[in-house]
């Protein structure tokens, strides 16, 4: 998912760590966005070079959240930025690495909030989803944990776990906004076929 308001790109060579290489994000219109990723098997630890790539294109972006199939893998994998996992937004999580993550339950009550997606830049829409949830992941030292999330973390993990179903944020937009958004939905995926 998108950071909101812009920031200017790192230059990538400022950050000295040359073995680490920004991705190439796929956007709107190319199939692979499309596609349901597959369950990770074997031992998460391998996919660390692919986490660290993701995290680089995902501050490059800037981004709060990246997943797999954003870069081109078909792999249930997220990576998520440090935002807050309340409604208050006072408690600021760490950044997670979420393999094979689950939405387990999700709250009744629905909320809006403008989202973003780096395969689908310069658009912005209202999106409304369950205010909070209950998930369940693996972490790259294979451990399995099940927590809840409000705020923005319940935001960032179904926005992301979207995508590991091939499921974009415009998709969950109104009919009517999807409408008005068609022609540069277009445009997009004429840029990726290009
Ligand atoms: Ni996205």
């Amino acid at each position: 998912m998108q950071k909101r308001g812009r920031a200017p790109k790192r230059d990538a060579s400022e950050t000295g760590r040359l073995t680490i290489a920004v991705r190439r994000v796929l956007i709107y219109g190319d199939p692979l966005l499309r596609r349901k990723s597959l369950q990770v098997d074997g031992d998460p630890a391998a996919l660390r070079p692919l986490v660290e790539d993701m995290y680089q294109t995902m501050y490059e972006e800037p981004g709060i959240g990246l997943a797999a199939p954003q870069v081109g893998v078909s792999q249930r994998l997220v990576v998520v930025g440090s935002v807050a996992d309340d409604d208050a937004g006072e408690h600021v999580g760490p950044p997670l690495v979420l393999v094979n993550p689950e939405i387990v339950s999700r709250a009744s009550d629905l909320v809006p909030f403008d989202e973003g997606c780096l395969s689908v830049p310069e658009i912005v829409e209202t999106v409304d989803r369950p205010r909070a949830i209950r998930f369940r992941y693996t972490t790259l030292d294979g451990e399995s944990i099940e927590r809840d999330a409000a705020g923005l973390l319940a935001r960032v993990v179904q926005h992301e776990v979207d995508h590991l179903d091939g499921v974009l944020f415009v998709d969950r937009v109104s009919f009517l906004r999807r409408q008005l958004l068609r022609k540069r939905l277009q445009r997009l995926a004429a840029g990726v076929r290009a």
